[in-house]
């Protein structure tokens, strides 16, 4: 029998440690639980939040609706030849996911270690850092049709992953509740070492010929020189997108700004880095009330204490005013904002 709960607090939910409650809550621990849960219409009706680590939404407000906390576990994996399917459940976490597939030699994940959240969460804004996105070793996921109650397969084209962005952000936003993913991983390495720093750290620790785990304990020492850690200082990791320009914006901005820090991003398109631009503006390691940017990465909005929703977006407005004003850019919030 499937437990409701009223009136709970998020607060241990969500890494930015926002105080906000859900009017209801439940946690589902097996798949056949969601066809449980959405057989009583009332929840149907009711604003519904999926929640896996909280780890990338901003809670503005209490939650008044009903919370589905997604807590399905399990991994398996089949080897055939020198592919490796891994298949794990929505609960499961993904650093603990990315660490068994490293120990057992299976690459591919490697450069995503220590993103923090759930493995259902990881296909949805296609996570990426340091040249890896999800669409590199989505096989397929499976997941509930909260209208219908049928199971869905949806394969890596079905997904229409972008930079940031998939169908279930998109036009399948809200409708479909991801249960497991399944990973196309390889016994065979092709280290991806394109990023920036990691060659420079390998070079510092004196490594010739890295296997998967160096590259993943070097990435994730990368990853803790800049990042807050949640557990001591709540965020959500990057809150913007990095903006994508057209060449002859990017043209006329260069001109102004020859430092700028910038990308190829195909098609006559330019990445920047929203860091930069954010820094440049002035806001880098500044405290503004109970909140604030981080001191080593520009994009992370930081909770010192006891900082609400609504102080975090406020600021993050703030931020999209003076990059528009400075550079004609208008920053995307990346985070996921619960109103
Ligand atoms: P949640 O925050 O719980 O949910 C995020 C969104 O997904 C919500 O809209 C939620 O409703 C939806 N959702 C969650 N689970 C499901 C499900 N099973 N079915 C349907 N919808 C679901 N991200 C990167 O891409 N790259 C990084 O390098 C990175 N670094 C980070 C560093 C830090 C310190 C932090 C705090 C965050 C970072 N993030 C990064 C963001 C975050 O880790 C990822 O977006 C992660 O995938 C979120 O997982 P989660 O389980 O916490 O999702
Ligand atoms: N930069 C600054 N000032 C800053 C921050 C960055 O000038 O305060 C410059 C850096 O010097 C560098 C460039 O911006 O030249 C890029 O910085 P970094 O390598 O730290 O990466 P990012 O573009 O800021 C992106 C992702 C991260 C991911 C890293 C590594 C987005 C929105 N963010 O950050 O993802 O971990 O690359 O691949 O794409 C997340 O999504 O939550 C996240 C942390």
């Amino acid at each position: 029998m499937l437990q409701i709960e009223e009136n709970v607090s998020l607060k241990n939910f969500n890494t930015f440690g926002i105080e906000a409650q859900a009017r209801y809550f439940v946690e589902i621990s097996r798949e056949e639980q969601l066809r449980e849960l959405f057989m009583d219409e009332r929840w149907q009706r009711i604003p519904r939040l999926v929640l896996g680590g909280g780890s990338n939404l901003l809670l503005v407000n209490n939650f008044d609706g009903l919370v589905i906390r997604m807590n399905i576990r399990g991994i398996e994996h089949q080897i055939n030849g020198d592919t490796v399917t891994v298949d794990a459940g929505a609960g499961e976490v993904w650093n603990d996911l990315v660490n068994f597939c490293v120990d057992h030699g299976f690459a591919g994940m490697e450069n995503l270690s220590l993103i923090p959240g759930s493995v259902g969460a990881s296909p949805i804004q296609n996570i990426g850092a340091y040249g890896v996105e999800i669409k590199d070793i989505f096989e397929s996921c499976r997941a509930f049709e909260i209208a219908t109650g049928q199971i869905k397969t949806f394969t890596n084209a079905d997904c229409h992953f972008g930079y940031r962005e998939s169908v279930f952000k998109s036009t399948l936003k809200g409708e479909f509740i991801i249960t497991s993913v399944k990973y196309k991983l390889s016994t065979i390495p092709k280290l991806n070492l394109s990023y920036g720093a990691i060659k420079q750290e390998l070079t510092a620790r004196h490594i010739d010929n890295p296997t998967i785990k160096d590259v993943s304990q070097v990435i994730s020492a990368i990853r803790v020189s800049k990042l807050p850690d949640p557990s001591t200082i709540g965020n959500s990791g990057s809150f913007f997108k990095n903006p994508v320009i057209t060449q002859e914006q990017f043209s006329a901005i260069q001109a102004q700004h020859p430092n700028i820090s910038h990308y190829p991003a195909g098609e006559g398109l330019v990445k920047l880095a929203a860091g930069w631009l954010i820094e440049q503006c002035g806001w880098k390691g500044k405290v503004v009330g109970h909140t604030g940017t981080w001191k080593n990465q520009a994009l992370v909005l930081v909770n010192h204490g006891g900082a609400t929703g609504q102080e975090i977006y406020d600021l993050s407005s703030q931020i999209i005013d003076s990059v528009k004003e400075r550079f004609g850019v208008i920053l995307e919030r990346e985070v996921n904002i619960i109103q």
